[in-house]
């Protein structure tokens, strides 16, 4: 259980670290196709919100603390920040491997929850990898 408690808040604050960098690039993608690149980072960003307050609240059902500081989350993350203006393209490629990298984070904290027989939570984290192949491939299709 201690090992997926650890699996999980590294899981959490990687999510974190990707709802925030795709926010960022919502904020401040230019270029000629402005609108698409604002509404494809947009509606990532606000679906990977959506899923954190039950995240957290899963790591708390498993009896753990849940992270919630920068200093927290950059310790905990494999999602790398981006500090860069990026080119629109960059940004969706850049965003494509975070995504492709949390969906492969969820594979692996899935089995371990089913390893431990917590069913509702591997449940969870089976959405939140199913989540990830439907951002990706919208990336990855605007990338052809
Ligand atoms: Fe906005």
């Amino acid at each position: 259980m201690e090992e997926l408690s650890k699996a999980l808040k590294i899981a959490f604050a990687s999510e974190f670290s990707f709802y925030l960098k795709a926010h960022y690039f919502h904020w401040n993608v230019e270029g000629e196709n402005f609108q698409q690149y604002h509404e494809l980072f947009g509606g990532i960003y606000e679906e990977v919100y959506g899923s954190i307050d039950d995240f957290a609240e899963n790591i708390r059902k498993a009896n753990s603390y849940t992270p919630g500081s920068f200093e927290r989350f950059s310790m905990l993350s494999k999602i790398d920040d981006e500090t860069e203006i990026l080119d629109a393209r960059s940004m969706t490629s850049v965003l494509l491997e975070d995504s492709e990298k949390m969906a492969g984070i969820f594979k692996i904290v899935f089995a371990m929850a089913e390893r431990e027989g917590e069913h509702g939570l591997a449940d969870f984290l089976a959405g939140r990898q199913d989540a990830h192949r439907k951002h990706s491939w919208m990336l990855r299709a605007t990338l052809k």
